[in-house]
C-alpha cells in the first residue's frame, strides 16, 4: 500500500540483486527490506535487536538476517563479509539503523552527542568501507544513505541529531566522488515526519496535528513512502544520479 491506500504493484526492477538493509529489525528499515524482497531482491537485514529475526522470517523466506552492532568495527566487517559471501556478492546497501533524541544544547550531555554521531554517521562509514569492495568487485552497485528532513530543517533540541544527517549528507557527497569511477552510485534520502516508533515516541498528538499541517498532501509519510524512493534509486533506472540529497517530505522541505 503506499500512504494513500492504493496498492503496490511488484514490477520485477531488482529481481536477484543482492541487498543489505541495516536498521531492519522495525520501522522503515524493515518496510524498506519488505519492498527490496518483493521486487526480486535477495535481501540481508542486519539489526543489533534480535527481533530483526522474526521481522526477516514474517516478510519472506528468501529474507535472511544478521544480529550485529554496527557500531562495534570487527562486528560489522564480518558480518558485511558473511552476508556478501552468502549472497555471492554486493549489488547494494541500504544504510538506515540510526538513532533520535531530543534535547536543547545547553543540557546535553556530551555522551549523547557522541552516541548520535557513533551510530548515525561513523556506522555507515564502517558498513561503506566494508561493503563498497564486493561493489567495486562487481563493476558496480549502488548505497542509499538515510539522512532526514532535520539535515536541511530540524528543529530546537535536535542539535546533534540534525548535525548528524547534515553529516550523512557530506558523507554522502564524497562517497559519490569517489565511488562514482567504479560505477557505485551513492544517494542520501530526506525523509519528513514518518509514522514509525521512533516517530510516535518522540510527540505528542498536539505536535502530530501540526507536523501534518506542514505538508502540501496533508498526510505524514508512512514507512512504505521512503522505501518506494530507495527501490527506485536501488534500480537500473536510476543509474544517473549521484550524490543527491532526495527530500521525501510531502512538501515540508523543498531545497
Ligand atoms: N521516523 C522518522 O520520522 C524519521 C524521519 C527521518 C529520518 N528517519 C531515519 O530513518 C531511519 C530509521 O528510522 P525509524 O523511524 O525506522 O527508527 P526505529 O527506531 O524504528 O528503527 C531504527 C532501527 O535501527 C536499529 N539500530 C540502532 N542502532 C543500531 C546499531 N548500533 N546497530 C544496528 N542496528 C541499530 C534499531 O535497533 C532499530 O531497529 C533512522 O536513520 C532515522 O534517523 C526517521
Amino acid at each position: 500500500m503506499n500512504g494513500d491506500g492504493n496498492p503496490l504493484m511488484a514490477t520485477g526492477l531488482l529481481d536477484d540483486r543482492p541487498i543489505l538493509v541495516t536498521g531492519a529489525a522495525r520501522g522503515i528499515g524493515c518496510s524498506i527490506a519488505e519492498r527490496l524482497c518483493q521486487e526480486g531482491a535477495n535481501v540481508i537485514m542486519l539489526d543489533r535487536d534480535p527481533e530483526v529475526k522474526d521481522s526477516a522470517a514474517t516478510i519472506s523466506s528468501a529474507c535472511e538476517s544478521i544480529v550485529v552492532d554496527l557500531c562495534d568495527e570487527e562486528s560489522t566487517k564480518s558480518a558485511i563479509q558473511a552476508a556478501a559471501e552468502k549472497m555471492g556478492g554486493l549489488w547494494g546497501v541500504v544504510n538506515n539503523a540510526g538513532i533520535f533524541a531530543k534535547t536543547p544544547l545547553l543540557e546535553m550531555p556530551i555522551a549523547e552527542w557522541d552516541r548520535m554521531m557513533e551510530v548515525n554517521v561513523r556506522s555507515m562509514v564502517l558498513v561503506i568501507q566494508a561493503a563498497a569492495p564486493f561493489m567495486i568487485q562487481a563493476g558496480a552497485g549502488r548505497i542509499i544513505n538515510q539522512s532526514s528532513m532535520a539535515a536541511k530543517l530540524g528543529t530546537p533540541g535536535e542539535g546533534h541529531y540534525a548535525a548528524s544527517k547534515a553529516a550523512v549528507g557530506a558523507l554522502t557527497r564524497i562517497a559519490a566522488q569517489e565511488l562514482g569511477p567504479h560505477k557505485i552510485t551513492v544517494n542520501s534520502i530526506c525523509p519528513g515526519y514518518v509514522l514509525t516508533e521512533m516517530g510516535a515516541d518522540t510527540r505528542d498528538p498536539v505536535q502530530v496535528a501540526e507536523w501534518t499541517a506542514k505538508s502540501p498532501l496533508g498526510r505524514l509519510a508512512t514507512p512504505d513512502d521512503v522505501a518506494n524512493a530507495v527501490v527506485f534509486l536501488m534500480s537500473d533506472q536510476a543509474s544517473y544520479i549521484t550524490g543527491e540529497a532526495l527530500n521525501v517530505s510531502g512538501g515540508m522541505c523543498t531545497s
